[in-house]
């Protein structure tokens, strides 16, 4: 999910919380944050892709583990597919859904997120 610029998430700061700067994103490689959802601390990831931020939570569905093994690689080896590094699961990076692997049909906890001056944000959980 992703809002786009105009709708002042810079603005709303109870209802989203800045978390990188667009210019420090790599296309096809992500970078990850921490967030809290219900008071929780949580780990996400987010890329750039075609022009646009995805942001995801670092959490396989088919075992509540993280799909990196903690080393901040997401992508397999072409760069086109989401990568578990657990169970070589590989997702579609625009939408989350598992195409191949133990949780094939399943989406990622996809979050949302905005970008507005320049900053990725990210909507509030808690
Ligand atoms: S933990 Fe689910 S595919 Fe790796």
């Amino acid at each position: 999910m992703f809002q786009t610029m105009g709708d002042s998430c810079a603005s709303q700061p109870l209802r989203w919380t800045r978390i990188a700067s667009w210019s420090e994103i790599p296309d096809r490689e992500a970078i990850k944050f921490t967030y809290r959802q219900g008071g929780i601390p949580r780990e996400g990831f987010l890329y750039r892709l075609e022009g646009q931020v995805k942001a995801f939570e670092n959490s396989c569905r088919h075992i509540p583990i993280p799909l990196d093994y903690g080393d901040g690689h997401f992508f397999d080896s072409t760069r086109s597919r989401i990568l578990c590094q657990n169970h070589g699961a590989l997702f579609d990076p625009s939408t989350g859904l598992c195409v191949r692997g133990p949780c094939e049909g399943a989406f990622l906890n996809q979050l949302t997120v905005c970008l507005e001056d320049g900053w990725v944000y990210l909507r509030n959980l808690d």
